[in-house]
């Protein structure tokens, strides 16, 4: 039983015990209600207290059980609230750490709530895609009042218990231990009659249809495709118009829809991924951690820059590395200057601010970076000058420091090799702008041991990454994907495209930003150092010249105001340029190719479906170790829409033999030699499965 009973004295106590948050999964719904049953048949028992053994009260419906029948099977979340809600005796829910969700609704069942100060609570099923289903959008607004109450269902925002003190959510907040607080508590209101029920309280709200009508706006302006929040403002609005039970069922018909919809499922899909990611199932999650107090950066540019100020955020002191006293003013400037934007933006004090800078400083002499747990390279992208910089790191690093590379395509295994310490070498790719993109690949070499990569993993929530772990490949997950998609991009204009036709159908699908807008973002001379290299390495791999052609016209994009688009100063805005346009037009016709009018649907499976194919034998090949993996690098990573679940989960969606089929269709199409379908794609196609299982 996931819920325990026992009696304290003329007190029952029922302990929820489900680790690792007492979600309210049916082992433990069956035992609050089992707990209830044997303290009313007791005469000698004259309350009930609820806790919850562990960080916390209860973090809410066990999501794990959503889409299961074990999900729907009684007692239900709603009939143990009515268990306790109609019992005749007071309960009262004694709350620490977090009262989240399902968690929250069931306190707010119970007569009385008390909680000990810092407790998180929230009601986050917005963040999942659904709403309160077990009468959270009916009772919060009775407690805190509509407005509040709101804003927190709209948002699934946390607020601490302390701030919630002085409303009727808390009936008393506990100072020291809670069962001890939560008994005396209970002690003292044994007697009362009739037992307070938060469904009793009226709901007065004046003037409700200008206020909804303004949050409905409110809302609808940042929900963006996702149906949940705009329907929690539905379901608040019915508990001041609706009675009772009527808005309890409204708000049941709700939740029953929405935990159906493709964006739930993404939701849902991405909160676990992004816990699966840092479980490796050949490192114990027991592994001892090396200890990370301090770091270094070698390389002060674009990205050592901004990968040192990750540290800064965390409270790590990091030292920068150049070889000359300029660049290292240059990169310790562009720190400040980002600080300085962040503080003006208001999300930073001077006092913040002041203490990050000094948690960063330069140095030109490798000795200074001995005592580092942790270097993480980031000089240029040339193996000449990895090995320079490995020798010395070899040379002069403490033992047991953690040797990382920022590569983004060469080989870690090489570079691993450089050291007479491979098994301390780690890739940690991030991604532009270091400081701010959510994730991190992290590359696991050949003989990385494996405390280095789980202090890596840990290292990568400490600096609040998403930490992925990828095998040695070129380009790793993302980048090697990333190629697909942009090869197809680039078959798309010789065919009869334009770039602003791929990149709106790309941003209509959900896309951040389109193929051609992203690679002005990030620089086309990048992705041309790249093509030398790899056609020359590979030169049965086809892709259009016409990238090609653009930066032999010295249009590398943004930095240069001139890309696939026009740039004016002082403005990010892409404008159609005809020049560009022509080009590609006579391209074509160099070609000897006719162009046709491609559809929409065409240029989507065509970006997407590349993805996905390259997804799969990434996965089979065992770069990567799980489908959701790949789904979180193009989450966090590349812009991928959250609302479709990153490109492995939408191909499910889509069904692998669909999927499967367009693929067949494109390889038909001028480039057949980049559309062989993954083996693993037609065995979990022709067995009807999906890849993330
Ligand atoms: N159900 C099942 N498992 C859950 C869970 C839940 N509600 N919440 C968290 N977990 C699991 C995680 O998957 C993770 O498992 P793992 O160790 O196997 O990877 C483990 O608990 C720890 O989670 P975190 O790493 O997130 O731990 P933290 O301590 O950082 O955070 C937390 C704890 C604040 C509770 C956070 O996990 C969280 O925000 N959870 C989601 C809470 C939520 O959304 N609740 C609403 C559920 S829907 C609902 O209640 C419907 C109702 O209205 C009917
Ligand atoms: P950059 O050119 O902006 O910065 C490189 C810095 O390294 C320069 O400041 C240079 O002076 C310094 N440097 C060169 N050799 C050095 C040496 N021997 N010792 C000390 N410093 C040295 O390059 P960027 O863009 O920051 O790239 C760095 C690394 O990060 C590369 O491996 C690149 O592939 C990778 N990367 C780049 C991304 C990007 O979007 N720019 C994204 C992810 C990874």
């Amino acid at each position: 039983m996931s819920a325990t009973y026992q009696e304290h004295g003329d007190i029952g106590v029922i302990t929820l015990n489900n680790p690792p948050v007492n979600g309210l999964g049916h082992a433990t719904r069956a035992g609050i209600v089992d707990g209830v049953g044997r303290a009313l048949d007791n005469p000698a028992i004259k309350a009930i207290v609820i806790t919850g053994a562990g960080k916390g009260f209860s973090g809410g419906a066990d999501i794990r059980e959503f889409n299961s029948p074990k999900a729907l099977q009684e007692p239900s979340l709603h009939t143990v609230i009515r268990v306790i809600e109609e019992a005749d005796k007071p309960v009262v829910a004694a709350i620490h750490g977090v009262a989240m969700g399902g968690g929250l609704e069931l306190a707010l069942g119970c007569h009385y709530r008390v909680a000990t100060a810092g407790a998180q609570i929230a009601l986050p099923e917005v963040k999942l895609g659904i709403l309160p289903g077990a009468g959270g959008t009916q009772r919060l607004p009775r407690v805190l009042g509509v407005e509040t109450a709101l804003n927190m269902i709209v948002t699934g925002n946390t607020v601490l218990s302390e701030k919630l003190s002085a409303t009727k959510l808390f009936d008393q907040m506990i100072a020291g231990d809670l069962i001890e607080g939560a008994l005396a508590f209970a002690k003292k209101i044994a007697d009362t009659r009739p037992l307070p029920k938060v469904r009793d309280i009226r709901l007065n709200y004046p003037n409700a249809d200008g206020y909804l009508q303004f949050a409905r706006n409110t809302v609808r302006a940042v929900a963006g495709k996702f149906p949940a929040p705009l329907k929690c403002v539905d379901a608040v609005a019915a508990a001041i118009s609706k009675k009772f039970d009527d808005g309890i069922r409204y708000e049941r018909d709700l939740f029953l829809e929405l935990v159906q919809t493709t964006e739930s499922k993404a939701l849902r899909h991405a909160f676990f991924g992004e816990r699966a990611a840092s479980k490796v199932p050949d490192v114990p999650s027991d592994t001892p951690l090396r200890d990370i107090q301090s770091a270094g950066v070698i390389g002060a540019g674009t990205m050592g820059a901004g990968i040192a100020m990750n540290f800064a955020n965390a409270g790590i002191p990091v030292k920068m590395l150049e070889m000359k006293q300029e660049a290292l003013d240059k990169g310790l400037a562009t720190i400040r200057k980002n600080y300085e934007n962040t503080m003006k933006k208001g999300k930073l004090t001077q006092e913040q601010l002041d203490k990050r800078i000094g948690l960063i400083t330069g140095t030109m002499a490798y000795a200074d970076l001995a005592q580092a747990d942790i270097v993480v390279e980031a000089v240029f992208e040339d193996m000449a000058v990895k090995e320079k910089v490995f020798t010395q790191l070899d040379a002069v690093m403490k033992p047991g420091a953690i040797l990382a590379s920022n590569t983004s395509t060469l080989d870690v295994d090489q570079i691993a090799a450089f050291t007479k310490r491979p098994q301390d070498v780690i890739g940690t790719h991030f991604f532009s702008p270091a400081n701010v993109m959510k994730l991190l690949e992290i590359v696991r070499g050949e003989k990385t041991a494996k405390d280095v990569l789980a202090t890596t993993l840990a290292l990568a929530k400490k600096i609040r990454k998403t930490g992925v772990v990828s095998g040695v490949c070129d380009g790793f997950i993302g980048n090697r994907m990333v190629e697909q998609y942009i090869r197809q991009a680039g078959f798309l204009l010789e065919e009869g495209c334009l770039p602003e036709q791929v990149d709106k159908a790309a941003e209509k699908f959900g896309f951040a930003m389109g193929p051609f807008r992203m690679s002005d973002l990030a620089g086309n001379d990048i992705g041309w150092y790249i093509r030398k290299r790899r056609y020359i390495e590979k030169p049965e791999v086809t892709y259009s010249k016409v990238a090609d052609l653009l930066c032999e016209k010295g249009r590398f994009g943004q930095k240069t105001s001139a890309g696939w688009y026009d740039y004016k100063a002082g403005d990010r805005k892409a404008y159609a340029s005809d020049e560009v346009n022509q080009m590609i037009i006579a391209h074509s016709a160099s070609l000897g190719m006719t162009r046709r009018k491609i559809s929409e649907q065409e240029i989507v499976e065509r970006l997407v479906y590349a993805l996905v194919n390259e997804g799969a034998l990434i996965l089979e090949e065992g770069i990567a170790m799980r489908a959701s993996d790949i789904d979180m690098v193009y989450l966090t990573g590349y812009g991928f829409p959250l609302f479709r679940g990153g490109p492995m989960f939408y191909a499910d969606t889509v069904g692998l033999p669909n999927v499967l089929m367009s693929i067949r269709k494109y390889a038909k199409g001028s480039h057949p030699e980049a559309w062989k379908p993954a083996p693993l794609l037609e065995i979990l196609a022709a067995e009807g499965k999906a890849f993330n299982a």
